[in-house]
Formats: structure tokens, C-alpha cells, sequence
């Protein structure tokens, strides 16, 4: 859990963003609730090496250098990180580190990084798998426990290889702030939520503990409804991918806070058994996840995907809600559920009875079922 400087600033950086992004989360709860990872991306460097072929900080932005930044994010008990990229030059054409990679991982290591997010472009004839291994084994050589995060945008099936080799791996190419659009740049695009969502079928069995499938930053708080904001959130969390800020803190308002540091939302995203969740269907316009979590518990996310308001009446004996991965199944025939309703935070009684609720367009009814003591 963390934030990145991608979505909202791109290349537009400095020291004093991070400062302030480093307070705001302590102030705004976002540390209580679990977010630790301040990363910086693109465009943090300086565009040439120096005389050595060391990495540098672009003086400008960061007049006190990486290591004064990353103990003003350590002091406030947090963690800091950067990006750097395979190839030759990073997407935003900075320095790359191809054929430095051992270089770069002692600076970042001396720098006291927590945290490498490692990106895919002007890799030409590069192996992504290799390629990766490399920083890998030069961030170990390094010394310092450094999260490595993959960005290669799932081009070459990182969830196949990379469980050994990284702590996460980007799916998909780069999200956007809208509910399920394309945005074409002209030879590559960027993508929606419910696009990300939907791109890669049948790759949760690569994740858990350790090694995630990465949805991307998130984009809550950058404009889209307060509804499809709630359900973007809730269903990062059902897929437990990493849950990466994508917003400027300085000016969210207080429902995007309130959405972000939902504990027992975030709970489910954060469940000891990490397992990630699956579609149980999609018809009526509404999409059903389920996610199954530790102690026969489990969390499920109704949405509605239509422009209208939806009347929802789910009956829990109408079909079988099953992780056939993992061998597990809602209990329904022999066991009742009590369910707790995890964004107005109120009980809805239990599975003997269907489930009612009215949802706003774009809107999610996000629940948590707990086995119920037989008498
Ligand atoms: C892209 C990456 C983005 C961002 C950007 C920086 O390749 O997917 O998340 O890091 O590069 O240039």
C-alpha cells in the first residue's frame, strides 16, 4: 500500500511534493490505515549520469538529494521509493539503467530505498525475464530489502516467471481515469477500470503473499464519480492487487479520503490468506466478485454496471459461489452467513434471506460474509 506520483504529475516533481505528501499522510490517516510506500516515478533523475556513471538526482527538483528525502519519509515511519526502467532510457527518455544495474542498485541502496519500481521502455532486444533477474540479483547484492515492482506491462506474461523475481507485476498497460474506456495515444493505449479489469482472464492463481498481479495505481479521487470511485477501490481490493495512490493528497476531498481509508474494506484487500478474488457472474448489468478470506469468511462486490439505478435481489440458493482454484465454497445449503454491508458499515441480517439493496448507477454494494455459529 502506498502512493506514486505518476498519475496525477507525471514528470512534474520535486522534493517538496513528497514532503507534503509524507505529512498528509500521516494527518489524513492514510499511514494508520495501512499506506506506508512513497514512490517516486518518472523524472526524477537528473537527464544525464555523472562523470562516474552514477544515477543522480535532478538538482532542481531535488536540491537536497534522494538520501535527505528519504529520511524525511523515514522519520515520519514511512517508506520511500523510485523508479528506474530496463532499458537503455526510461518512457519520459531519462537515464535508464541497462548495463548499470548493479551501479544503480548501490545508489538506491545507499539512498536507503525501500521500494524499485522498474519500468519496460527502449529495451530493444532485452529478455524480459533476464532483464529483470539482472536488477533483481543486483538489488540482493545491494544489501538492503528493496520491493522490486515489475512494469512491463504484462507483455510478456511476468505472472508465468516473475513469482521468484519480483514482489508485484504490472497486467496491463497504463490505467486512466475513466470507467471502462480506451484511450488511444496513437500506438499504445491507455485503459479504464472495468478494461484493466477484464484483460487478463484466469492469472489469479499467480498471486499471493509476496507476489501480486499489479492493476496499477489507482485513480480514485482524479475525477470520476464518487460512485465508480467506491467501486474502483472495492474491486482493487476483492483482486488483491497493491493499493498504490494515484491522487494528489493535497487537494482530495473528504469522500475520497473516507473511500481510501475504509478499514474494513481495506481489510479485505489485505487478508492473511492473500488470495485473489474471482467473477462469480455478470449478467442483469450487474457484476458479482467474491474474494474468499481467512477464518471461512469471505467478501463480495455487487456493481452495477448500468447508467440507471438497479434494483438488486440476489438469492444466495440461486447458483454456487466456488473457488475451484482453492478448493472453496460459500456453504450456503448448510450453513448461514451473517453480512455486514462494509461501506455503510451496517448489518443486512443473513443468507437465509436474498439480498435487497438499491445501487446508483456505477455504484457497488461491497459485503462481508461470516460463518455463523451452528446452535
Ligand atoms: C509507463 C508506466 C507508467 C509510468 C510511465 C513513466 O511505462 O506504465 O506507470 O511509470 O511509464 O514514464
Amino acid at each position: 500500500m502506498g502512493w506514486n506520483s505518476w498519475n496525477t504529475f507525471a514528470t512534474d516533481i520535486d522534493e517538496k511534493l513528497v514532503m507534503d505528501t509524507a505529512d498528509l499522510f500521516v494527518t489524513l490517516g492514510l499511514k494508520d490505515a495501512g499506506y506506508e510506500y512513497i514512490v517516486l516515478d518518472d523524472g526524477w533523475m537528473a537527464k544525464e549520469r555523472d562523470e562516474n556513471g552514477n544515477m543522480v538526482a535532478d538538482p532542481q527538483k531535488f536540491p537536497n538529494g534522494m538520501k535527505a528525502l528519504a529520511d524525511y519519509v523515514h522519520d515520519k515511519g514511512l517508506k520511500f521509493g523510485l523508479y528506474s526502467c530496463a532499458g537503455s532510457k526510461t518512457c519520459a527518455g531519462y537515464p535508464g539503467s541497462r548495463g548499470h544495474e548493479y551501479q544503480d542498485a548501490r545508489s538506491f541502496a545507499s539512498w536507503e530505498v525501500d521500494f524499485l519500481k522498474y519500468d519496460w521502455c527502449n529495451t530493444e532486444n532485452l529478455n524480459a525475464q533476464g532483464a529483470y533477474e539482472t536488477m533483481r540479483d543486483a538489488l540482493a547484492k545491494a544489501g538492503r530489502p528493496i520491493l522490486f515492482s515489475i512494469c512491463e506491462w504484462g507483455n510478456n506474461q511476468p505472472w508465468e516467471w516473475a513469482e521468484n523475481v519480483g514482489h508485484m507485476w504490472r497486467v496491463s498497460g497504463d490505467i486512466t481515469n475513466c470507467w471502462d474506456c480506451e484511450v488511444d495515444h496513437g500506438g499504445w493505449s491507455s485503459w479504464g477500470v472495468w478494461k484493466i479489469i477484464n484483460m487478463r482472464e484466469n492469472i489469479r492463481y499467480a498471486a499471493g503473499p509476496d507476489h501480486w498481479n499489479d492493476l496499477d495505481m489507482m485513480e480514485v479521487g482524479n475525477g470520476m464519480a464518487v460512485a465508480e470511485d467506491r467501486s474502483h477501490f472495492a474491486m482493487w481490493c476483492i483482486m488483491a492487487s497493491p493499493l498504490i495512490l494515484g491522487n494528489d493528497l493535497r487537494i482530495a476531498n473528504t469522500k475520497t479520503i473516507e473511500t481510501l481509508t475504509n478499514s474494513e474494506v481495506i481489510a479485505v484487500s489485505q487478508d492473511p490468506l492473500g488470495i485473489q478474488g474471482f467473477r462469480v457472474s455478470n449478467k442483469d448489468s450487474v457484476e458479482i466478485w467474491a474474494k474468499p478470506l481467512f477464518n471461512d469468511a469471505w467478501a463480495m462486490t455487487f456493481v452495477n454496471m448500468s447508467d440507471k439505478v438497479l434494483e438488486l435481489h440476489y438469492d444466495w440458493h440461486d447458483g454456487v459461489v466456488e473457488d475451484k482454484l482453492n478448493d472453496l465454497k460459500l456453504e450456503i445449503g448448510t450453513h448461514r452467513y451473517t453480512i455486514k454491508d462494509l461501506f455503510q458499515h451496517k448489518k443486512l441480517g443473513d443468507t437465509s434471506r436474498k439480498l435487497e439493496a438499491t445501487l446508483d448507477q456505477h455504484d457497488v454494494l461491497m459485503v462481508l460474509l461470516e460463518k455463523k455459529e451452528e446452535p
